[in-house]
């Protein structure tokens, strides 16, 4: 597994806007979709390429176009669809699917409640998206429910990571790729990260 930190400066800049309480639904909204932007550009720099012969209107020559099947991006909901929006518009060929699960307060594991991804699992390159890599326990369960559908080149994008999300995603399926914008301290006992940004789901949806 590899561990990426997009530690570019404008990342980080919108990272800490997006960490400040005071901003509201709107611009956290509007930053997410910038910043997810700038994390696929990372998430995607090892696409494989392949040559194509095209005309300019100079002359003729072979050109690099992204090769093989159109990959997947696959949202964890709810609040996957953030980063989904910014990095289809970056991919917007891309396949799109869901993985519905929700966190159980109590025992902090993840329950499914949808599952619906593109066919040929198998051929695509996928990156599955989720803000938060807190405790792993759905990031994992997510990937697990992925791999049962054939996928085995599978990444994982996140803005933000816990240490302890981030060794339970190593332990559970080392060869999937994390990139993220920062790793943070530490969970919270409830299973926040801190420091965090707060519910990434209720800071871009403006529920409570
Ligand atoms: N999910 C969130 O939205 N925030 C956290 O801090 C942890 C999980």
């Amino acid at each position: 597994m590899t561990l990426t930190v997009v530690e570019h400066p404008l990342v980080q800049h919108k990272l800490t806007l997006m960490r400040d309480k005071a901003t509201p639904t709107n611009q956290f909204r509007q930053l997410l979709r910038e910043i997810s932007h700038l994390i696929a550009y990372e998430v995607t720099r090892d696409l494989p390429t392949e040559y194509r012969s095209i005309e300019t209107p100079m002359m003729e020559m072979k050109a690099p176009v992204l090769a093989g099947k159109k990959l997947a991006l696959i949202s964890i909901l709810r609040a996957g669809n953030g980063l989904l929006d910014g990095v289809l518009e970056l991919i917007p060929s891309a396949r799109v699917g869901f993985v519905g699960l929700y966190r159980d307060e109590e025992t902090l594991q993840p329950v499914q409640y949808y599952f619906k991804v593109p066919d040929n699992m198998s051929e695509r390159v996928v990156i599955a998206v989720d803000p938060m890599l807190a405790t792993g326990n759905s990031s994992v369960a997510a990937i697990d429910l992925l791999k049962q559908a054939g996928a085995h080149d599978i990444k994982f994008l996140c803005l933000l990571a816990a240490p302890e999300g981030i060794a339970r995603m190593q332990d559970a399926h080392p060869d999937v790729d994390i990139v993220t914008a920062a790793v943070d301290e530490k969970l919270s006992d409830i299973g926040y990260i801190l420091p965090g940004l707060g519910d990434a789901g209720d800071r871009m949806f403006g529920t409570k």
